[in-house]
């Protein structure tokens, strides 16, 4: 992996992608491309197993503060791979089967929901099926408005299965995820917006820019802290509102405790004492 725009990715292998995803690093933001535009990003093994590798070793690189995923060419991503993830995998011994079904289940769904960073979903085309996943299971989402979603599994005969119903089933009502997992209608970006699937449907050309802007939002705030509250989030959903007090009684202060930044703190001065920021308006000055 480069810490430039320009040198792009490191050839699989080296360190585990850069055939099926690539990688650049620009000014704090990696942008991470699923890179089989002739299959229009269709997910193949190569797919699950790079986007392991990258995931993993982002986890840790300082130059990547806000990951962005996004597809070559015409596509977000036409799903999974009919062929190489679904047909091939038929004759393949059952282990390696379980191993990339659950493989794939752990990068686009719990990897990704409790992602220590904050991650974007960059929506340039086609995202259909199992790519719904991948969107959902990042932070945030920002589609061009000329991008088509479909859950398509009901045309040639399957369930949105992996974990895609969940998922939808988290961001969209009842009425419009049984439309649209009955019907496998497909969909434009204002629509998706309206859904609750993006944040933003924009026009393609102000999709990178619209992206650029949202991330660098993000990295202007506490990383520990931004960590602290996906995670909050992704947890309490599923807690009683007893538990969920309890929860975030203890999260927050632990999050607070072990801020290497010690944000609050800072925080408080800049308001309290020297007046110099507005924390409705605007984050604490990190001084970076
Ligand atoms: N799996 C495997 N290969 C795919 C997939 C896919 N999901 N999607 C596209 N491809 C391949 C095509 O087979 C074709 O390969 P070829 O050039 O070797 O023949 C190539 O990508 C280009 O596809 P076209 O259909 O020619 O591209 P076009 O731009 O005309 O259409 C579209 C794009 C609409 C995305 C179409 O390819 C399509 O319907 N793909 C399937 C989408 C889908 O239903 N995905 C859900 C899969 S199920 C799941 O995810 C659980």
């Amino acid at each position: 992996m480069s810490g430039n725009a320009s040198a792009g990715a490191d050839k699989a292998g080296q360190n585990g992608w850069g055939e099926n995803v690539t990688v650049d690093i620009n000014e704090g933001i990696a942008w991470i491309t699923l890179n089989r535009p002739e299959k229009r990003n269709a997910v193949n093994p190569g797919i699950v197993y790079e986007m392991i590798a990258v995931l993993d070793a982002l986890e840790d690189d300082p130059r990547a503060e806000v990951l962005v995923i996004t597809g070559a060419g015409e596509a977000f991503s036409a799903g999974q791979d009919l062929k190489e993830y679904f047909r091939d995998m038929e004759k393949a011994p059952p282990m390696e089967r379980e191993r990339l079904y659950r493989s794939n289940a752990a990068w686009q769904w719990r990897r990704m929901m409790y992602y220590p960073k904050p991650t974007i979903a960059m929506v340039n085309g086609w995202c259909f099926g199992g790519a719904f996943q991948v969107l959902i299971g990042c932070d945030l989402a920002i589609c061009s408005d000329d991008a088509e979603f479909g859950l398509s599994e009901i045309n040639w005969g399957i369930i949105p299965a992996g974990i895609v119903t969940k998922s939808v089933s988290m961001v969209m009502s009842q009425r419009d995820a049984m439309y649209y997992i009955m019907t496998g209608e497909t969909f434009k970006g204002e629509r998706a917006k309206e859904l609750g699937l993006v944040n933003k449907s924009v026009p393609a050309s102000e999709l990178r820019a619209e992206t650029t802007k949202l991330a660098n939002v993000l990295r202007n705030k506490n990383p520990h802290v931004l960590r602290g509250a996906k995670t909050a989030y992704h947890h309490v959903r599923n807690m009683s509102w007893d538990s969920a007090l309890e929860y975030l009684m203890a999260k927050s202060d632990s999050t607070t405790m072990r801020d290497p930044e010690r944000g609050a703190k800072i925080g408080m001065g800049q308001f309290l004492d020297d007046k110099t920021y507005k924390p409705g308006l605007e984050a604490y000055d990190r001084k970076r």
